[in-house]
């Protein structure tokens, strides 16, 4: 059968990084707040010359060496991200020149914030079943912190920038073989005011900044990520306990915590990049796998969930043989 492989993960960082300490001299905060509340310690925060599609060719390069794919050799790429360097060009084409993809190949954005890469993940895979190319790049990258309100310690304090990428692959396998088992995807528009930017971009003519109604968020979050974890786990007819690995978008490490109990899955089969990374919305699953394979937690034939919810609101999950 025809499946979709990810065949090599990369990640990039911005080099600055932003303490809790170093916060607290500028909003009412505290380390110690930060950490019980979230989980976080640090963030990295993009400087001068570093966007999202910069940050996103540089994860991809990764991915790309670490598949041992070159970038003339890709078909699509679908980038995830809800901070777009443009309105347009999407990031996606501008990744394509950067890397020296081959033209002519089809490249585009997903918007779906924190979910954005899970909806990458499933779109890409789709297309892939269905003949659009044999080879992809998926990527979530996010430059959250030029949207953020630093006066507000509500959400200055949750989120980070970064890039993470998969190279994902169509190859005919065996039915117990690696790739893309099962996936699914949510939304419910009825919640934008919970979680959202208040301008931008193009049409409004202004330049926004994130709001999000935290605590609501989070009673969503816990509840619509255990449905959709069991939904994917029924579709491919295994159970929670199947599991190796759990790889979640990392928005707060009690919604980790709150979602793994609520399954029954151990904590130690949770990827947690949360404390160094922050939140940095699409870019955070494939920047968590990403440190979980290089440090050798997921190997090959793991099976892996990887799963997200984000403004919208979004919700997705997809199960992965590696
Ligand atoms: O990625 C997309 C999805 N996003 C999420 O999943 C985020 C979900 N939500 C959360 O992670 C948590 O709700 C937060 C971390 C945002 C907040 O944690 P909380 O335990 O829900 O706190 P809260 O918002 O209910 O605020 C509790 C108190 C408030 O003070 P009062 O009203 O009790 O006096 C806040 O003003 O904490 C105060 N507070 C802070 N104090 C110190 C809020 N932010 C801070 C801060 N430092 N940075």
């Amino acid at each position: 059968m025809i499946r979709s492989l990810i065949r090599g993960t990369g990640s990039a960082l911005p080099a600055r990084v932003m303490t809790n300490a170093e916060l607290a001299a500028e909003v009412e905060t505290s380390d110690e707040w930060i950490v019980e509340r979230t989980g976080i310690r640090q963030r990295h925060i993009a400087g001068e010359g570093e966007t999202t599609a910069t940050l996103a060719a540089a994860a991809a390069r990764e991915a790309l060496a670490a598949a041992g794919i070159a970038a003339e050799d890709i078909d699509l790429i679908v980038l995830a991200t809800a901070t777009p360097d443009h309105t347009f060009p999407s990031s996606a084409t501008q990744v394509q020149a950067l890397l020296g993809c081959k033209p002519g190949g089809v490249a585009f954005d997903v918007a779906a914030v924190c979910s954005g890469f899970l909806y990458a993940l499933t779109t890409a895979d789709a297309l892939l079943r269905t003949g659009t190319g044999t080879k992809a790049l998926v990527i979530g990258a996010e430059v959250f912190s030029r949207l953020l309100d630093w006066e507000d310690r509500g959400t200055c304090v949750l989120f980070g920038d970064g890039a993470g990428a998969v190279v994902l692959c169509s190859e005919d396998v065996a039915e117990s073989g690696p790739g893309i088992l099962a996936s699914r995807l949510h939304a419910d528009g009825a919640h934008k005011d919970l979680l959202f930017v208040d301008g931008g971009p193009g049409t409004t003519g202004t330049v926004g900044k994130l709001r999000m109604k935290g605590r609501e968020v989070f009673r969503h979050a816990v509840v619509n990520l255990s449905e959709v974890l069991n939904e994917v786990l029924a579709d491919a007819g295994l159970a929670a306990g199947d599991l190796d690995w759990i790889v979640p978008h990392q928005a707060n490490a009690r919604i980790l915590d709150a979602t793994a109990r609520k399954l029954g899955i151990a904590p130690e089969r949770v990827v947690v990049t949360v404390d160094r990374h922050a939140n940095t919305s699409a870019a955070s699953v494939p920047l968590a796998l990403d440190a979980a394979v290089r440090d050798g937690r997921i190997k090959p034939g793991d099976l892996v969930m990887l799963e997200a919810m984000g403004g919208g609101f979004t919700w997705g999950a997809a199960l992965a043989r590696m």
